[in-house]
């Protein structure tokens, strides 16, 4: 008996629906087209949030919270590089949450949340030998974001396009951090310590690692005209292809259709570039259909993800922490979702090892 967690259902969840037989992603009633049409980073906070919590359901307070909570999430910035140096950026927002503390869940998931883009613009401009800049509660979290990563102004046009690549991100049904996320607050645990254990299950490249290693292979691929065969011999030394298929989507992830849209409203970018991706694209959708025939492995988030964080103009050792920004406002809705409940979350595991010498009694079922 092989036991996989593949069709348990984990929880009964008010926040998104994800579709995998259709393609099809829903948040609070909206599919995420709409979603993101009509919702800023703020608005999607307050949608979910204020769908378990209504005291952190208007838009504009919760942008007021945000600014407020990115300058106290700053004041820890010193502190949190000094005991991070030579960490990856994934690893400097894990520890660096970990370091935060707050007063009460709502408190927390502000604080966790606002977190997210200090800490990365932090560790990016160390990584460049610059001092961090202070955030600007005024703004809104997206443009706050990269404007304390460049020093100056962003322009509005690259703002969107980040903001809708969070926006699609936020949450996306039971995946394995949001998982992780809801299991720590099961146990009556506090949100910082949820999402803290959250971005340990994100940076691995089968979850949120895989948009850095999509640039890889486009750089390792060079030329449009070497995509067949460098696509071929990957999946000949059996390697994954990142970017491609998806546990839950048995038909085209609508996130990299979304993200599809978004750069191509950036406008013009790297004529190059942009045909090598549709080269990569095209040469691994074939090759996954010929190889496993009767399973689609489309285009995934992570494809799009990678060429949009790209043309937006954040380095690739970035990626898994921009994810973060995003999916943490999913990681901290589920937590006061889960918390709600008051249920501990606690599987059981089926034992196959040895048992006790001349001992009879069956290993079935056991936890
Ligand atoms: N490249 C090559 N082969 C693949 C790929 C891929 N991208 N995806 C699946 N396969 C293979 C599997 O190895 C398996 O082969 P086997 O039967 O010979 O063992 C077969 O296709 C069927 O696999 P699935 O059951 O569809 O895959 P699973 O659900 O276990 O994994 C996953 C899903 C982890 C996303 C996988 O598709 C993968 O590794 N993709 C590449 C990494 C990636 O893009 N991750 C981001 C996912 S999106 C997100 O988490 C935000």
């Amino acid at each position: 008996m092989s036991v996989t967690m593949d069709d348990a259902v984990a929880a009964e969840t008010v926040l998104s629906r994800v579709d995998g037989e259709g393609g099809r992603l829903v948040v609070r009633g909206l599919d995420l087209e709409d979603l993101v049409a009509g919702h800023g980073f703020e608005a999607t906070a307050a949608l979910l949030w204020g769908a378990v919590d209504p005291g952190l359901g208007d838009p504009a307070a919760v942008a007021t919270r945000l600014g407020a909570a990115r300058a106290r999430a700053f004041g820890r910035v010193p502190a949190i590089l000094a005991a991070t140096d030579g960490l990856a950026p994934i690893d400097v927002l894990r520890a660096g949450v970990a370091a935060l503390s707050a007063d009460g869940d709502r408190a927390a998931v502000l604080l966790a949340t606002a977190a997210m883009p200090v800490l990365l613009a932090a560790t990016a401009r160390r990584g460049r030998g610059l001092a961090p800049v202070a955030p600007d509660p005024a703004l809104g979290q997206v443009a706050d974001l990269l404007r304390m990563l460049d020093g100056a102004p962003a322009d509005p046009a690259r703002v969107r396009a980040l903001e809708v690549y969070l926006v699609t991100v936020a949450d996306h049904g039971m995946n394995a951090s949001t998982f992780a996320a809801r299991v720590i607050a099961a146990t009556a645990s506090d949100p910082l310590s949820a999402v803290a254990g959250a971005i340990g299950a994100l940076k691995g490249p089968l979850h949120g690692g895989a948009p850095g290693p999509v640039l890889d292979m486009l750089d390792a691929v060079g030329d449009p005209a070497d995509a067949d065969a460098w696509i071929a011999a990957a999946l000949a030394r059996g390697e994954r292809l990142m970017g491609f298929g998806h546990r839950i989507y048995r038909a085209r992830d609508p996130r990299a259709d979304v993200l599809k849209a978004a750069l191509a409203d950036l406008g013009p970018r790297d004529p190059a570039r942009a045909a090598l991706a549709e080269a990569v694209e095209r040469a691994a959708r074939t090759a996954l259909a010929a190889r496993y025939p009767g399973r689609r492995l489309d285009t995934n988030v992570e494809f799009y993800t990678a060429l949009l964080l790209e043309a937006v103009g954040i380095d690739r050792t970035l990626f898994t922490p921009a994810f973060a920004v995003g999916r943490v406002l999913g990681w901290t809705a589920h937590v006061l979702e889960q918390r709600a409940t008051g249920r501990l979350i606690r599987p059981k595991s089926h034992y196959v090892g040895p048992l006790p010498e001349g001992d009879d009694y069956r290993a079935a079922a056991n936890g």
